[in-house]
């Protein structure tokens, strides 16, 4: 994994002939220097096209979730050899539309974490605030204790990237400003240091720019915008400019 890291999250979006033809797009026009800095996170259906499709790039392939047990009576999920079984070794956890839309609780997501990464898969680990918990003050012990089941997996910490994405800024047009983004990655950063924290929350390709010349950002997660593949080049071409990562090594 190679930082900056620019990940799409396409959530419940595209068939696998929409899959095909983003990662025939993004492969023409952007170098594999560039392409070692992205993420693609497509539904559990179209996993193994993309995995087909960029076989032959640096392109890392994501999950949304998976489930921590190994197998089991677990209608509707994954596990991680389910996973590894079509060459995917990232998944999505803790999600805010897991946690708010389908009430995953904290603790079911560290269990899903710890299972995860024991077997193997590596992990975007996704934490941040709602509007009601920020406006009381609450962000910082938010996300504290969204983190906190990493404390006793500091042995598996080279397997996790964060993302921090308040819920508040996702899919919603409002983007947390300059200030609040650096001030919630400086607090990650200062507890969990060696671990690379992206922001994630209405990233686009006009505010792609200022957010990733942030010191504290390490890349971006990126919803809506990730599901054209010109809007998403262009963010992957913006985001390696603004961390200086040269056009012709
Ligand atoms: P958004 O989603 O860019 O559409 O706000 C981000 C995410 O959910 O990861």
């Amino acid at each position: 994994m190679k930082l900056p890291l620019i990940a799409a999250n396409w959530k419940m979006h595209k068939n696998r002939k929409e899959a095909r033809e983003f990662c025939r797009t993004l492969i023409e026009h952007l170098p594999s220097r560039h392409l070692q800095h992205v993420l693609l996170a497509p539904p559990f259906t179209c996993l193994e096209t993309v995995v087909e499709a960029v076989a032959a790039t640096p392109i890392l392939v994501s999950a949304q979730n998976c489930h921590g047990e190994t197998h089991g009576a677990f209608t509707g999920e994954v596990s991680a050899s389910m996973l590894d079984d079509l060459r995917v070794e990232w998944t999505l956890l803790g999600h805010s539309e897991r946690r708010h839309v389908f009430g995953e609780s904290d603790d079911l997501v560290a269990k899903r974490l710890e299972g995860a990464l024991k077997q193997g898969l590596k992990v975007v680990f996704c934490v941040g605030e709602t509007l009601a918990e920020r406006e009381a003050g609450r962000t910082e012990a938010v996300v504290a204790q969204q983190l906190q089941p990493l404390d006793k997996m500091r042995d598996l910490w080279q397997n996790i990237v964060l993302a921090y994405e308040p819920v508040w800024a996702i899919g919603t047009g409002r983007v947390a400003t300059t200030e609040q983004i650096a001030q919630v990655h400086r607090v990650i950063r200062s507890a969990h240091g060696s671990i690379p924290v992206l922001y994630g929350g209405s990233v686009n390709p006009g505010n792609i720019g200022e957010i990733m010349r942030l010191p504290e950002v390490d890349g971006a997660l990126i919803g809506g915008a990730s599901l054209d593949a010109g809007k998403f080049q262009a963010m992957v071409a913006e985001s390696l400019k603004a961390k200086g990562v040269s056009e012709h090594p």
